[in-house]
């Protein structure tokens, strides 16, 4: 669990979250690829590729003839305000504020009155050079302060929150002006005047921790969806040789429609099975046909103080194990869930199911939208939390390691379609 959080504070933002998975890769031997340069894949090679910085690919080459791909999405982005160009407010009243634009659907009220700072990555001139840094401003910058009650009567009784207007987070008193981009700099090791472009977002200061009379729970920042994340990669790195090959996606984006070149509606995910068909001389539409994906995205856990929004009988529980989710907007049908239920059999893991209660619409995920360029039978999984969209959201303590049981089980197998019946070796 420690390792986790360790893994989620180390990643305030998209990029930062690659940066940390390409090291872990880079210490257990795999060698980076550039989408730049062609490929040379060798039997029982280890590699990955980066798009934007803030989108991973991984795998593994078989040392045998493969059947097909075995891979794992999740996404690396959240709910999070962008800071945007010029963001220093002075005003009114001697205060200094940062403009920012609303990324993705966020519980609002979770962001007022705690300390926030800013991270992402800094494009800095270097000579003849644009080059990318990575920025965590490490240090309490940031607050967006609530209205007395005395000023708001009704703050109690049902709240809209404004995000031109309740969400601006203050950042000093007169004496700041100037402060932001000088904190940017400094992040970035750079001058102010050397920063040609930045993407940065708010990111709450508080670090995840483990609590409950037993420890079943962990909360934290961006669990949705760095949990799932975590678990994929873990499993991925553990899992041993098959007859068909691993991939581990990591794609931004999917909180606001995922239709960018680092998301699933881009062509990352579709880019990297052309090229390791290519050059590994398979065809791609038979490798594709003896394919399976795992979308891994949060799921919601019955809420206790409202377990009237659950479903009627799909109803997951917190540390009840990983849940296969359904629903007119997941890519999860009859034949993918068999499949996966079959794996976590093989693995000891306990599987839950959510669905939407029928009258609510619910959240959807990359699973659909990455079939739409690369089309595989497709199921769509997490694990139950709650709060999900909050700027600190909660989730069992013992399920991070069922995903990693599940998924090491996933990429250990080989799996072969002939006529809808599923062979897993
Ligand atoms: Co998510």
């Amino acid at each position: 669990m420690n390792d986790l959080l360790r893994f989620i504070d180390s990643s305030p933002s998209p990029f930062h979250a690659v940066d940390s998975l390409c090291r872990r890769l880079a210490d257990a031997g795999y060698v980076r690829l550039a989408e730049n340069a062609p490929w040379q894949l060798a039997p029982g090679g280890k590699y990955f590729v980066t798009r934007n910085g803030s989108a991973l690919a991984a795998f593994r080459v078989p040392r045998t003839d493969f059947a097909g791909f075995l891979i794992s999405a999740a996404h690396s982005d959240v709910p999070t305000f962008r800071i945007k160009e010029r963001p220093e407010m002075e005003g009114p009243d001697g205060y200094i504020r940062l403009n920012t634009e609303g990324y993705g659907g966020m519980l609002c009220a979770p962001w007022l009155d705690r300390p926030l700072t800013v991270a992402g990555r800094a494009l800095v001139r270097t000579g003849s050079a644009i080059e990318t840094r990575l920025v965590y401003v490490d240090r309490d910058l940031l607050m967006i302060p609530n209205v007395a009650i005395h000023m708001n009567r009704s703050a109690n009784d049902g709240y809209k929150y404004d995000r031109k207007c309740d969400m601006v987070p203050l950042m000093g008193l007169g004496e700041s002006k100037g402060a932001f981009l000088a904190a940017v700099a400094q992040a970035a090791n750079c001058a102010e005047d050397d920063i040609l472009g930045y993407d940065l977002v708010l990111v709450p200061r508080q670090k995840g921790l483990v609590w409950g009379a037993s420890e079943e729970f962990v909360s934290s920042p961006r669990l949705d969806d760095l949990q799932c994340a975590y678990g994929c990669f873990q499993g991925f790195l553990a899992a041993s040789d098959s007859g068909s090959l691993p991939v581990f996606a990591l794609l931004d984006n999917e909180e606001v429609g995922s239709l960018t070149k680092q998301g699933a509606d881009g062509t990352f995910l579709s880019d990297v099975v052309e090229r390791i068909c290519a050059a590994t001389g398979r065809d791609r539409s038979c490798a594709v046909a003896n394919s399976f994906l795992v979308s891994a995205d949060n799921a919601h856990a019955v809420h206790p103080n409202h377990p009237e929004y659950a479903d009627l009988t799909n109803r997951p529980v917190m540390n009840g194990g990983v849940v296969i989710k359904h629903g007119v907007r997941y890519a999860t049908d009859g034949a993918a869930q068999a499949v996966f239920v079959a794996l976590c059999r093989r693995a000891g893991v306990p599987v839950q199911h959510y669905a939407n209660r029928s009258d609510m619409a619910g959240g959807s995920t990359l699973g659909n939208i990455s079939n739409a360029h690369v089309s595989l039978n497709t199921v769509d999984i997490g694990l139950a939390q709650l709060a999900m969209h909050s700027c600190f959201e909660t989730a069992g303590a013992k399920d991070t390691d069922y995903l990693v049981r599940a998924m090491t089980a996933y990429y250990s197998a080989s799996l072969r379609e002939e006529n809808g019946t599923f062979t897993l070796a």
